[in-house]
């Protein structure tokens, strides 16, 4: 018989790519790191969730539905949408995360050839699955922490099809205003695709901040992502969305997984959307009060950070990051290290409680004070 050879197998794009590992299970962690809770700063999640609307949800929730398959399309969620965005409900395809949905525009539009273009700097999942899917990711540097509209136009040629615009960007918070916005779909004119994700989108307050929902009906190009893990902190339940022009949700249709998300996340979706918006104050007036906070820890202790939109912030460290991260979680304190993200030596903290940001700034200005900086501020890496 033949030795079996499953390298051989896999096209050199798969070969290639280095898998994302993510970190280890909570109580895993706590083990290792001899705590008996583990605060959880790393994942932008929302500690004051779920809305109320989730909780009689979730103790209500028949176990003989669990044997039946869910509605392999979400049409009830999708009519919610609808209702709410006052759209159709062929405007919205819903997955498993809006993680699944990047992948399905992607498979939807690209061949073997092909580009996508999106910042060096942001959430990295539209440039890996372009990469493990063998389409070229044309990463732009961002300017002054932000999407850089003009160079990201540069970058388009003949086999452009996506060009994917975080809007707040992970990890940054910089967002396009409405004007740079309107500026950029009409030099794309039509020659592509232009993906919004508004993952962060109910975190951000400012009046020119633009609605992608609004600018799709203009823009027949304009494809927009939201999430129910952020905000509406649901993300254990993993359920995301596209919403776009109906041919254009038509054509990403054919390539996306149905059935893939479950019952219980299709009916919470539909049940935050209930919630008369006190939950997303309450939320945005937490997120405010943590952000003044750590931004006047990072003046105090002079070092450089990025604090804009999103329930995130960055802080350059005067040490390694990984350091930095072993150290509080020996607190029970877990943050984003960033080098992986590009940003060496950056940790991304999540916006909670004051509960949670005392402890933090606490044990972060003492470790600050006692480890030997390694980097000086401003010092290039
Ligand atoms: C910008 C951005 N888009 C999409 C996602 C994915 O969210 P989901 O949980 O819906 O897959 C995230 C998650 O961190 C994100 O930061």
């Amino acid at each position: 018989m033949n030795a079996f050879d499953a390298l051989s197998l896999v096209p050199a794009h798969v070969r290639d790519f280095s898998p994302y590992y993510p970190s280890k299970p909570d109580t895993l962690l706590m083990r290792l790191y001899g705590v008996s809770r583990l605060h959880r700063l790393n994942n932008n999640e929302n500690a004051l969730g779920p809305p109320p609307e989730v909780a009689a949800l979730l103790a209500d929730f028949p176990p003989g539905s669990v044997p039946v398959y869910p509605n392999g399309d979400c049409y009830d969620l999708r009519c919610v949408l609808a209702e709410k965005f006052h759209k159709t409900g062929n405007q919205f395809l819903v997955g498993n995360g809006s993680c699944e949905v990047i992948s399905s525009v992607i498979k939807a539009l690209c061949t073997k050839g092909d580009n996508i273009i999106t910042a060096d700097k942001t959430f990295a999942v539209y440039e890996w699955v372009a990469e493990f899917s063998g389409i070229e990711a044309r990463l732009i540097p961002l300017r002054d922490h932000a999407f850089d509209p003009q160079a990201m136009l540069d970058a388009m040629d003949d086999h452009t099809k996506i060009l994917f615009v975080c809007n707040p960007n992970n990890p940054t918070g910089t967002y396009w205003d409405r004007a740079t916005m309107t500026d950029f779909l009409n030099r794309v004119d039509n020659r592509a695709v232009v993906v919004i994700d508004e993952a962060y989108f109910e975190y951000v307050e400012e009046a020119d901040y633009p609605d992608g929902m609004d600018l799709m009906e203009t823009y027949p190009n304009v494809v927009v992502f939201r999430t129910f893990s952020k905000m509406y902190a649901l993300a254990a339940l993993r359920i995301g969305y596209l919403s776009a022009p109906e041919p254009v949700v038509e054509l990403i249709r054919r390539t996306h997984i149905v059935y893939s998300v479950n019952t219980l996340a299709q009916q919470a979706a539909a049940a935050v959307l209930s919630n008369d918006g006190t939950f997303i104050a309450a939320t945005r007036e937490m997120v405010k009060t943590a952000r003044q906070r750590l931004c006047a820890l990072f003046e105090k202790l002079k070092l450089e950070y990025v604090a804009n939109q999103g329930n995130y912030v960055m802080v350059r460290l005067p040490v390694s990051d990984t350091l930095m991260y072993r150290k509080l979680m020996t607190h029970g304190i877990m943050v984003r290290t960033m080098t992986g993200f590009r940003f060496p030596n950056w940790i991304r903290i999540s916006l909670v409680q004051p509960e949670v940001m005392e402890p933090f700034c606490e044990v972060f200005s003492r470790i600050v004070g006692e480890i030997e900086p390694v980097f000086q501020p401003g010092e290039a890496l």
